[in-house]
């Protein structure tokens, strides 16, 4: 047999924001891909955390200590311009994992330094970010993605294709759930938390999932929620949050659905968090639990605080495999795994140009964010109507793609509109 060597690359990595999502999925995929990741197309790559920018620098110290020898030589910087100096670093690619306001910033910095941006959810909070963002990944020629995890969900996946194939035809409409522990309203976000909802931290993974998977076009959103928990009742902090979204189909028809997110639920919760979706078609039911796929587990002294009853193994779990070594995987980490693959099939692919394999990469519509419009159009909807209810009026709708504006708010009791975005969603 001919002998013939594989091409070996490197990425250098950077990664704004080290906190709670930094540990459970991008600290692993970093371990694992410093050994390097195999394609045919590239060869092998291997992928080295090169610099960090956190707020205080306090995490990454500890993350060094605690993880010496696999990541004993990267560069922490702290704010101020703390995504500045990391990207004077010189990294490849940046993962901006910010509080959700704080990561349009982030990614414009990185964009701007013309470098590869994977974005935790929700991306951006305003169709205005989007447009900018967009604008310069195109014009410096990079990818600007987001981590939507759930649609590499497994069940997610078959409720794709069983769509796709058309053995569940037309939605008529659905609900979906994710409640997360008072821990995360009370603790681990305090620093950032006032003014914010759960519905954009967490209702944005089913708004892509219903935006991906059905396609369709937004036509008008509205939400309610709840006060005095988190923040004063009459403030503008939510305990918890409904929101509707209306679609149209290429039929004609509409669909509903309704999204119900809380970081209120006790921590005494047997799941980390509670997720659940109900989708109706015209000729079947999807019922899905991630909670109860199955597994209960009680523990003495260790459930359900330390460890949880009902445990999904598929996000992102780690296990003694049978063959002996310990791994940690799941569909949280994959996200992050296939960002990583991408810009590393970019650079160093051997089918096409650059610019055709970027054009090829970029247009994959489940991670852009030129395909996230309609998804940062509900947010931003959502958010607007929030903060009108806290001004004392509830109940606003906000009609897209109206004849008044792109995003256009109606409140009771007003005939004229507040245009949100001009353009079209
Ligand atoms: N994909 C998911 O399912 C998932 C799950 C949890 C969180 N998230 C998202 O990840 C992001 C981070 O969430 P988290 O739970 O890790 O939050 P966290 O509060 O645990 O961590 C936030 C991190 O950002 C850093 N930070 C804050 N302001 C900064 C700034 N201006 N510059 C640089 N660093 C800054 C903090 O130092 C901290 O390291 C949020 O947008 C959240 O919505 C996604």
């Amino acid at each position: 047999m001919e002998n013939q060597t594989v091409p070996s690359h490197q990425l250098k990595a950077g990664m704004i924001g080290m906190g709670m999502i930094f540990d459970e999925t991008y600290a692993p995929m970093l371990a694992a891909a410093r050994e390097g990741l195999y394609d045919p197309s590239f060869g092998v790559c291997s992928v080295d955390l090169s610099a960090v920018a956190t707020r205080t620098g306090t995490r990454a110290e500890k993350f060094r200590e605690n993880n010496g020898e696999d990541f004993a030589s990267f560069e922490s910087y702290i704010e101020p311009d703390a995504a500045g100096q990391l990207l004077n670093a010189g990294p490849d690619f940046v993962c901006v994992a910010t509080p959700d306001n704080r990561h349009f910033d982030a990614a414009r910095a990185v964009l701007e330094a013309g470098k590869h941006v994977i974005i935790e959810k929700p991306s951006v909070l305003s169709l205005d970010e989007l447009d900018e963002l967009t604008a310069l990944a195109e014009k410096n020629k990079v990818l600007a993605k987001i981590v939507y995890h759930k649609l590499l969900d497994p069940d997610h996946k078959k409720l794709r294709t069983l769509v796709a194939d058309g053995e569940l035809s037309h939605v008529n409409n659905g609900y979906c759930t994710l409640l997360e522990p008072k821990s995360i309203s009370g603790g681990q976000f305090a620093e950032w938390i006032k003014g914010r909802n759960p519905g954009t931290y967490v209702a944005v993974h089913y708004i892509k999932l219903i935006d991906f998977t059905f396609g369709g076009k937004l036509k008008r959103v509205s939400c309610s929620g709840q006060r005095g928990l988190v923040g004063p009742a009459d403030g503008p902090t939510w305990d918890s949050t409904q929101l509707r979204l209306v679609y149209e189909y290429e039929s004609g028809r509409e669909a509903a659905f309704d999204i119900h997110t809380s970081w209120v639920t006790p921590d005494n919760f047997p799941g980390w968090v509670e997720q659940e979706v109900q989708f109706r078609f015209d000729n079947g039911n999807w019922n899905g639990h991630s909670r109860r796929r199955g597994v209960e587990c009680t523990i003495e002294d260790k459930t359900p605080m330390v460890s949880k009853i009902s445990i999904n193994n598929h996000y992102n779990g780690s296990f003694l495999e049978p063959w002996g070594e310990r791994s940690q995987r799941g569909y949280g980490i994959e996200a992050i795994e296939r960002f990583f693959r991408e810009v590393a099939e970019v650079e160093f692919g051997s089918e096409g140009t650059r610019e055709e394999r970027l054009a090829k990469i970029a247009d994959l519509t489940y991670n852009s964010l030129a395909d996230d419009r309609q998804v940062v159009a509900a947010v931003q909807s959502m958010e607007a109507i929030l903060e009108r209810h806290a001004a004392g009026k509830p109940d606003s709708v906000v009609k897209v793609n109206d004849p008044a504006g792109g995003l256009a708010l109606y409140s009771p009791g007003d005939a004229t509109p507040e245009v949100l975005y001009s353009g079209t969603v």
